[in-house]
């Protein structure tokens, strides 16, 4: 995988099999400019055709994770420019949310409004123990536009979501573990946290991880009947990968299976 330029603000680096993507525009604490949508959009669009296993987003330093969108370039703006970011914000970190491998946010410091939004659209989060989160929008006269509104409370749920956006309150790392915003707290570098995290499902295949993640998504869309058909499909669809041969045959034979996500 190619490390984009130096001189970018988004760097794709790799770790063994893990692709890291790390945000570095510390003096405006990795805020996210257009030109940093759209080098994460880029980034996104290359992990999506490496074989990477999973995807790590990290902020560089040890202030901020990413501390939203660049409110430096937000004032001034037209209606329909204003329209025409929020959409754009929102499919880059659409983009994100379903590439074909899982991702864990290394949430290193301030995760504030698109920054929050950015580790919503990973798969998974796990913070420092300083980290603090929230969508502050509101104490600007605005609201939440990269995704905000909509994945925070499938997280958190419908009454938390809305303190958190209605108030503008924000959550240190072990209100976020335990109100199911962030998986765990992590000690020492949080980027080697995040890989250890991925560790838990990188040997799978990825046909089954990607299936077990259309499914729970859908869950939260449609009444329960119509989920449990989704569940028939897309476990049917699992049973006939190649992989799922290899691990069920691997079972019988009492070894280690073997995936070559087919
Ligand atoms: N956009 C642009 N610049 C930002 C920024 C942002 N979101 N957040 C911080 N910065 C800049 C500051 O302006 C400052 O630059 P200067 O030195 O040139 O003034 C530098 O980063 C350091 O920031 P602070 O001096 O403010 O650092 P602090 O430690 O005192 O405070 C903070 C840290 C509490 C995170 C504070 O910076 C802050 O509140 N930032 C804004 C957070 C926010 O409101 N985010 C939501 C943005 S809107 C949004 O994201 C909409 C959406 O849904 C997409």
């Amino acid at each position: 995988m190619d490390t984009m330029g130096a001189n970018m603000s988004v760097q794709l680096t790799r770790q063994d099999e893990f692709a890291l993507i790390t945000l570095d525009r510390q003096e405006a604490l990795n805020a996210l400019s257009a030109a940093v949508l759209r080098e994460l959009e880029q980034a996104f669009d290359e992990v999506a055709a490496s074989d990477a296993r999973a995807l790590i987003v990290t902020g560089a330093g040890t202030k901020a994770f990413c501390a939203g969108a660049d409110i430096k370039e937000l004032t001034g703006r037209s209606l329909s420019e204003q329209r025409r970011d929020a959409a754009f914000g929102q499919a880059v970190l659409s983009r994100l949310d379903i590439l074909p491998m899982p991702s864990v946010a290394a949430i290193n410091g301030y995760a504030y409004g698109g920054g929050l939004e950015l580790a919503l659209a990973c798969t998974f989060r796990v913070a420092v123990a300083t980290a603090k989160m929230g969508l502050p929008e509101i104490k600007l006269g605005l609201i939440p536009g990269y995704g905000g509104t909509q994945r925070l409370p499938r997280a958190v749920g419908e009454a938390r979501a809305l303190e958190m956006i209605l108030c503008g309150r924000t959550v240190d790392a072990e209100e976020a573990v335990r109100i199911g915003l962030v998986h765990r707290i992590v000690d020492g570098d949080p980027v080697q946290a995040a890989i250890g995290f991925a560790r838990g499902f990188s040997d799978y295949g990825l046909p089954a991880l990607r299936l077990a993640r259309d499914a729970v998504r859908r869950a939260l869309e449609v009444p329960l009947h119509e989920g449990l058909k989704i569940e028939v499909d897309l476990n049917t669809l699992a049973f006939q990968t190649e992989d799922a041969v290899e691990g069920m045959n691997a079972f019988m034979e009492k070894r280690r299976p073997q995936f070559k996500d087919r």
